[in-house]
């Protein structure tokens, strides 16, 4: 894919005939909230929604707790103009990696020079408890090593580089101030950890030998969106923060239970009764996002609010 064939010219031409307030026309933060966290949006003053469907190049988020609307408002005491994706696209729904990567790059040409990632994600320590807000510094995404990098293939740019550094992917710059903000807004020190995330394609949950792989791999979280947009924000030259929500723990047993042993024992005469297994489910990420939102919420508004001076 060229750069001629993605439709930026007439999406940045919609939205300038939309968003007729010029202090929302030229954001300088963007961000993308994940499963349950759009409640961003009320944190949005003067907010002009556009939905995805008003706008060329964006696919049709088809993820349930998900809108699929582009958010102008402005943000904070000082009136930060950002731009928000409500609902994200993933390659599971069947979207190629230039629809997933699209509103990272329009944000880009929209003026945007720092992106806030947000998702919900699983964790796989019993260090990270649900509900903790993890402040990714690096990333594990077996796609990316598999041939399934969203930067795979012909440049859709002369501009970008053919070999995208990730080493420094996730800005210390704004780490810092997540962890300024948590201080700010009088959080637990406990609300917000730092964690590698890993990025698995979905979108079947892990099985326990998968999540012992990832945590052995030096993964703390899990999920199944964020890193193609990481990957393309890099490619932009944005600074990235990334902000994930462990909405569930992945289940890893440390031993299989023995149905050998148990039918052994029943023919024995000693029946055994087990509880049965705990699995992750969309409920229960939708449940926990409902809860925190809030919390992730105040945050990327505190975040946001330091961004400029910083
Ligand atoms: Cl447990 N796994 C994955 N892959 N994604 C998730 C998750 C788990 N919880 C939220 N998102």
């Amino acid at each position: 894919m060229t750069t001629s064939a993605l439709p930026f010219a007439q999406t940045i031409a919609t939205i300038s005939r939309l968003v007729t307030d010029p202090r929302l026309q030229h954001p300088r933060i963007g961000i993308v909230c994940g499963s349950g966290l759009s409640t961003l949006v009320s944190s949005l003053k003067d907010v002009v929604l556009l939905p995805y469907s008003q706008l060329e190049g964006f696919g049709d988020s088809t993820v349930a707790g998900q809108k699929s609307t582009l958010a102008f408002g402005l943000m904070g005491k000082d009136n930060v103009p950002v731009v928000a994706m409500l609902g994200r696209f993933h390659p599971y729904e069947g979207h190629k990696p230039a629809v997933v990567t699209y509103g990272i790059r329009v944000m880009k040409r929209l003026g945007v020079k720092d992106v806030i990632i947000t998702n919900a994600a699983g964790s796989l320590t019993p260090a990270i408890s649900v509900g903790t807000i993890v402040v990714i510094r690096d990333h594990l995404a077996l796609p990316n090593l598999t041939g399934m990098n969203p930067s795979f293939g012909p440049l859709t740019s002369a501009e970008y580089p053919r070999f995208i550094p990730l080493g420094d992917a996730y800005s210390p710059r704004l780490r810092r101030l997540a962890f300024l903000s948590s201080h700010y807004l009088n959080f637990d020190s406990s609300a917000l950890a730092e964690g590698t995330y890993a990025w698995v394609a979905g979108p079947a949950y892990e099985t326990p030998a998968e999540g012992r792989f990832l945590r052995n791999a030096g993964a703390h979280v899990v999920g199944m969106s964020t890193i193609p947009e990481v990957v393309a924000a890099r490619e932009e030259q944005l600074e990235v923060l990334v902000l994930s929500l462990v909405t569930n723990t992945v289940v890893i047993p440390d031993n299989y239970r023995s149905i050998k042993a148990e039918v052994e024992a029943e023919l024995a005469g000693h029946p055994v009764e087990l509880p049965p297994m705990a699995t992750a489910s969309h409920e229960e990420v939708l449940e926990t996002g409902r809860q925190k939102a809030e919390v992730m919420r105040s945050l990327v508004e505190r975040i946001v609010e330091l961004v400029p001076a910083n």
